[in-house]
C-alpha cells in the first residue's frame, strides 16, 4: 500500500479519499476514491467505494460518495464530468449512483476463460 502511494505521489494524476471513521471504534467502516486527472477536460474516474458489511444499509455508502464529489467540485471546479463503471446485479451501488445522478451511457462485457484439462476451452460471458 505505501509504494502504491508513493506512486501517487508522484503522478499528476489526483486521488481524492473520503474515509468514514466509525465514532464509537474508529475503525474505518468505508472509504471512497476518485482519480482526478491532470487535464481538467477528461473526466474523473470514480474508482473503489466500500463499506464494511457490519456498516451497510446506513447511508454511510451514499454520504461517502456526496462528501468526495462536493469535495471535488471545490477543489477542482474546473472538472467536467465523472465516469464510474458498475456490475449490474450491484443494486446497492447503483441505487446510490442513480440517486447521485449518474445516467447510464454505455454497457460493457466481460470474457471469463474457464481452464479445462482437455483441449477444449469454454468461454462464459459474465
Ligand atoms: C455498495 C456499498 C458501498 C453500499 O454501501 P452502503 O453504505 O450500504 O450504502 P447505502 O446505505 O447508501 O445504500 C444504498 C441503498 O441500498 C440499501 N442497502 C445497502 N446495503 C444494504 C443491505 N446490506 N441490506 C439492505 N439494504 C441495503 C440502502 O438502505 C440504500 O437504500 P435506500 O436509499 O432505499 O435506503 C456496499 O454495499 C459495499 O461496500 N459493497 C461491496 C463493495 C462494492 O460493491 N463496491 C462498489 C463497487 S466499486
Amino acid at each position: 500500500m505505501r509504494s502504491f502511494d508513493d506512486l501517487w505521489e508522484t503522478s499528476p494524476r489526483v486521488l481524492l479519499i473520503t474515509i468514514a471513521p466509525h465514532d464509537a471504534t474508529g475503525e474505518l467502516a468505508g472509504y471512497t476514491e476518485l482519480d482526478v486527472p491532470a487535464e481538467p477536460d477528461s473526466p474523473v474516474e470514480q474508482v473503489d467505494t466500500l463499506v464494511l458489511p457490519e456498516h451497510r444499509g446506513h447511508h454511510v455508502g451514499m454520504l461517502l460518495k456526496l462528501t468526495n464529489l462536493r469535495e471535488l467540485a471545490t477543489r477542482f471546479p474546473g472538472s467536467r464530468s465523472v465516469e464510474t463503471m458498475n456490475a449490474e446485479d450491484n443494486r446497492h451501488m447503483l441505487d446510490v449512483n442513480e440517486a447521485l445522478g449518474f445516467l447510464q451511457v454505455s454497457y460493457a462485457a466481460r470474457v471469463e476463460k474457464e481452464h479445462r484439462m482437455s483441449e477444449e476451452s469454454t468461454f462464459t460471458i459474465v
